[in-house]
């Protein structure tokens, strides 16, 4: 079943990627090449330090002269880039470049928040900006491919990766993967300062059972289609250029050897033309799902399924020439893969300009505009949690009163790796500036006195510190507590059973809080953590993520009010962890406790309703939430009609259009992030109680007001209905516009015929 409802914008990614002359520079190349040739396009090697378990192949420089390595990654200097190229372009027999690729996840020397926390922002224009400065750093190095965006939905802050997505949202999960894919790929993609984009991991990734990475997932195909796959489809209609095979089994298939996934629903139905890259030996371990006996079957079972390029296994470069001459892969498979390969290659230049100009250090200037750049994405990652009112006013902003005594406490207060999160690329722990560096030179500049103890480890039972810990908070005005998780307790294999403060910190945080100092308290992590003690004793909380090079300037800022803290949050922050998986977008069941639009003549019986006998079923704190420096009043929502025709939405011929007026009603100026949300009652398939179908960032002065407009129409409207069909349905529709997912009153229309 084809994406019926975007025809065009699949037709136009298409184009794009293969104008008329690449096409016969790809023939006529791919006329040339003998069956080892082809296949050893398909092959992808690491060198350099390795990104997943070792194994290093021996005779690298060997097999390029044979012309059989397409891609390398983890190449990092352009030193070695162009050695590995000049075996290539110089040794081989047709000269076919190579292709380098490298995990820039946020960003490659200069490092930005990371990209859960980036999510934060909701901010399109500064993610693309963020991943072009990020290429333009790859690529003066001959890196011109990232293993980024991650745009697998999650659903579960134990998975370790949930730090390098977008969050749970499919809907604002797509915006920000064609965010990435427009900066990565740029304008055009023979820019030298471009690099190919890799949505990343396809599919179901983000759904492994448990939290536990490299899991199994069960996902229906509804499901599959309605929340993990937008934002890979988002990513192709973008434009990009290729797309990595996950290690997850969905429903009992490997992703890596999937053909609906991969061909029926990638290929056919959106007419993808790059190339697919397993992950890290994900060919190979197709063995260990248990679908393939020896590295023969396993090379077959996964390129007939769709994927082009082996990232690792080298087991397509020992046994698909082979499969190819027994005819059990025709040669019109094969020769698909390497036309997805060598279109790559051409779109990117490469065969033109397969050479970097070894770059030098970076100018002044450069570094002064990656900085302000990490500054400012820092500071729009920022959520803030609590701001309660200490005396007269919320304890937050701080103000920079000469003599105030600040006492900075925690681990994570003066750890510039642990800024970093994971995937720490090329950064330079010179470049880092941490949170203690930053306030104390804050501190002697304004006249403040600043202390500083660490209080405990990040992890461990350590409480030695906790003494002078307790006598800084004592002396000073104001605490400010750095605590959370350390950089790389997110990321690839760090799942985790619990998601508390690791170690002793919440001992730390409850003792600093019990001297009674007003306490700021700075969480740094790669997920959502439950703090349900903070959240109710500490008055001002801080959602700092891991914010990349510039943490500690962007961190000061935010604390005394010179940038303003408007992130809003990407995921659900569960209250514990057996409330996981949480997320906003849920069904309603046919047993809800409570229902914002009515719930008819069902009377829930306190007992029989679905949840926990210890837990309430909401979160510590929801989608879409976020507080700031100042306040917003939201208008009633408007809705242009009260009924429209399903049929005419379908055809594109009607759409509804939706508007409230936001007002700034505190003092400060101040970005609000407005969100629509809809949800359907009365249709084929049950549909969640909420789905974010729109949001606009808005920055208004005191006193200011605007009136925003949303569409809703076809793309909004439409979901996988009982015959999988994408379509809007008849039904009633309810519509929000609102600060976050649980807020404000729904306009309703109905949706007729
Ligand atoms: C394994 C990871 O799953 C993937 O995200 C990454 O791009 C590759 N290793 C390459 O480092």
């Amino acid at each position: 079943m084809a994406w019926a409802a975007q025809p065009g914008r699949i037709s136009a990614q298409s184009a794009d990627f293969m104008p008329p002359q690449t096409r016969e520079r790809v023939d006529a190349l791919l006329g040339q090449m003998s069956l080892e040739e082809k296949v050893g396009q398909l092959n992808q090697l690491s060198t350099g330090s390795l990104t997943g378990p070792q194994r290093i192949v021996e005779n690298g420089d060997e097999l390029i002269r044979k012309g059989w390595v397409g891609g390398i990654l983890n190449a990092v200097t352009a030193r070695e880039t162009n050695a590995y190229q000049k075996e290539a372009i110089e040794g081989s027999r047709l000269r076919v470049p190579i292709l380098f690729g490298l995990d820039v996840i946020h960003g490659f020397r200069t490092l930005f928040p990371i990209p859960l926390g980036l999510s934060s922002s909701w901010d399109q224009d500064l993610v693309a900006q963020t991943a072009r400065y990020a290429a333009g750093e790859a690529s003066s190095q001959g890196v011109r491919w990232t293993f980024s965006p991650m745009v697998d939905i999650a659903r579960d802050p134990r998975w370790g990766r949930i730090a390098e997505g977008s969050g749970e949202d499919p809907y604002l999960g797509s915006a920000l993967a064609r965010a990435y894919v427009r900066g990565y790929q740029g304008e055009r993609l023979d820019d030298p300062a471009s690099v190919v984009a890799c949505a990343k991991h396809f599919v179901g990734y983000g759904a492994v059972e448990g939290g536990r990475d490299y899991n199994t997932t069960e996902i229906s195909e509804r499901t599959l289609r309605d929340v993990y796959l937008p934002p890979f489809h988002a990513a192709v209609v973008e434009g990009a250029g290729t797309i990595m095979s996950a290690f997850n089994a969905i429903n009992g298939t490997p992703a890596s050897a999937n053909a609906f996934t991969l061909t029926q629903v990638l290929r056919r139905e959106w007419n993808f033309q790059g190339f697919v890259d397993s992950d890290w030996t994900a060919v190979r371990e197709i063995m260990l799902h248990g679908i393939a006996n020896d590295e023969r079957t396993a090379a077959l079972k996964s390129f007939i399924a769709g994927v082009d390029m082996d990232m690792q296994s080298d087991i397509f470069l020992r046994y698909i020439p082979g499969l190819v001459r027994s005819g059990e892969v025709p040669v019109s498979r094969l020769d698909e893969a390497v036309r997805g390969i060598l279109r790559v290659k051409f779109a990117l230049g490469l065969f033109d300009h397969p050479y970097v100009v070894e770059p030098g250090a970076p100018s002044a200037a450069a570094a002064a505009a990656g900085n302000a750049l990490a500054l400012r994405a820092a500071e729009e990652s920022f959520v803030l949690l609590e701001n309660r009112i200490v005396g007269d006013t919320p304890l937050l902003p701080l103000a920079a009163a000469s003599g105030a005594r600040i006492a900075l406490i925690g681990p994570l207060a003066d750890s510039a790796k642990d800024m970093l999160g994971s995937w720490s690329c090329q950064a330079v722990s010179g470049d880092m500036v941490t949170l203690r560096s930053a306030l104390s030179e804050r501190a002697a500049r304004q006249g403040m006195r600043m202390s500083f103890a660490r209080g405990t480890d990040v992890s461990g039972p350590s409480d030695s510190g906790f003494p002078e810990a307790l006598e800084a908070a004592r002396n000073a005005d104001i605490v400010v507590l750095a605590l959370g998780e350390s950089g790389r307790s997110s990321g690839e294999a760090s799942s985790r059973s619990d998601i508390n403060l690791p170690g002793n910190q919440e001992k730390l945080l409850e003792a600093v809080v019990g001297t009674g100092k007003p306490v700021v308290l700075v969480v740094f992590s790669g997920r959502p953590l439950s703090i349900a003690w903070a959240a109710k004793h500490v008055p001002a909380i801080l959602m700092a993520w891991f914010p990349g090079t510039q943490a500690g300037p962007a961190l000061v800022r935010a604390l005394f009010g010179e940038a303003e803290p408007a992130g809003r949050l990407t995921v659900s922050v569960p209250r514990s962890v057996g409330q996981v998986p949480i997320y906003y977008n849920h069904m309603n069941t046919g047993r809800p406790r409570s229902d914002p639009i009515g719930m008819g003549a069902y009377k829930p019986d306190p007992y029989y309703v679905t949840g926990y006998i210890d837990e309430t079923n909401t979160p510590l704190y929801p989608f879409g939430y976020g507080l700031t420096y100042t306040s917003f009043s939201y208008s009633a929502v408007q809705v242009s009609a009260a009924s429209a025709s399903a049929k005419a939405i379908n055809e594109g011929q009607s759409r509804l259009t939706v508007s409230a007026e936001v007002r700034n009603t505190g003092k400060r100026e101040g970005t609000e992030t407005a969100q629509l949300y809809i949800r359907m009652r009365g249709t084929s398939v049950a549909r969640p109680v909420r789905e974010l179908k729109g949001f606009q960032r808005v920055h208004l002065a005191p006193g200011e007001s605007r009136r925003l407009e949303f569409n809703l129409g076809r793309e909004e409207l439409s979901f996988w209905n009982a015959e999988m069909r994408y379509e809007a349905e008849p039904g009633s529709l309810y519509v929000w516009v609102a600060p976050d997912c649980t807020q404000g009153a729904p306009a309703k229309v109905e949706l007729t015929q």
